[in-house]
């Protein structure tokens, strides 16, 4: 239990959004239709590979929205599983990804955190994506800033982009907090200073034996409501 006292008013609960609070493997049924038993293979690669684009952007300091990582990493995946889809095929898979469906317990926790916290989406996606996806989950409101990738064109787990976070929405690591499903995210965090909570979304995750451990761990959104007084 962390105990944050009088100024839990105050913190901020700054959430990841893809593989948090959104689901990224909600284009499994799609993929099953497209590529039938290899439809879990093909979205781990995605997804995989989506995410080391992203970071290797980052490194490179060639900076493009997550949206070309999502799209690169679609046509390494089926170059990698040999896999033909046409470009029509690609453009639905992708239109898919951008309405991704929330996890079941987004839509119930919020509302009560919302009410204790001030709420921030954080994410690598960009802002036009990342509030089209909030809106359609129907969570908009909830969020009193929505802070992306794109302001400054770099990519979590960049220190900068904590930074850039903080700065943002005025405040300090000391009362900001990062939940995220990701570990990469939440040791990215936790380097800055912030704290940060893991979403462990799958009973298989594995947080990366760095060294450097998670505030806490939860299974579910709604937990954060016992963990945080
Ligand atoms: C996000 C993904 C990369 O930042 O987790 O939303």
């Amino acid at each position: 239990m962390v105990k944050v006292g009088k100024g839990c008013m105050k913190l901020n609960l700054a959430f990841d959004v893809y593989g948090t609070l959104i689901d990224t493997q909600g284009v499994l049924q799609q993929l099953e239709s497209l590529v039938g038993s290899k439809a879990q293979l093909f979205s781990d690669s995605w997804r995989a590979k989506q995410l080391e684009y992203s970071f290797r952007r980052g490194l490179m300091q060639r900076y493009e929205h997550f949206s070309v990582c999502t799209k690169d990493a679609l046509n390494f995946t089926c170059d990698l599983l040999n896999i033909h889809l046409t470009e029509e095929q690609k453009l639905q898979l992708l239109k898919q990804y951008s309405g991704l469906p929330a996890f079941n317990d987004v839509a119930l926790a919020l509302p009560k955190l919302a009410e204790k916290y001030r709420l921030i989406a954080f994410s690598n996606g960009e802002s036009a994506s990342v509030c089209s996806l909030l809106e359609q989950a129907k969570i908009a409101d909830y969020f009193s800033a929505v802070v992306t990738a794109d302001e400054i064109n770099t990519f979590k787990p960049d220190p900068k982009i904590y930074q850039h976070l903080l700065n943002r929405i005025d405040s300090q690591a000391k009362d900001t907090w990062l939940i995220s499903g990701n570990p990469f995210d939440v040791i990215g965090a936790k380097s800055c200073g912030l704290h940060a909570a893991w979403l462990k979304r799958s009973p298989t995750a594995v947080f990366d034996p760095w060294g450097i451990e998670p505030d806490i761990e939860i299974g579910q959104l709604g937990e954060l409501l016992h963990n945080l007084e």
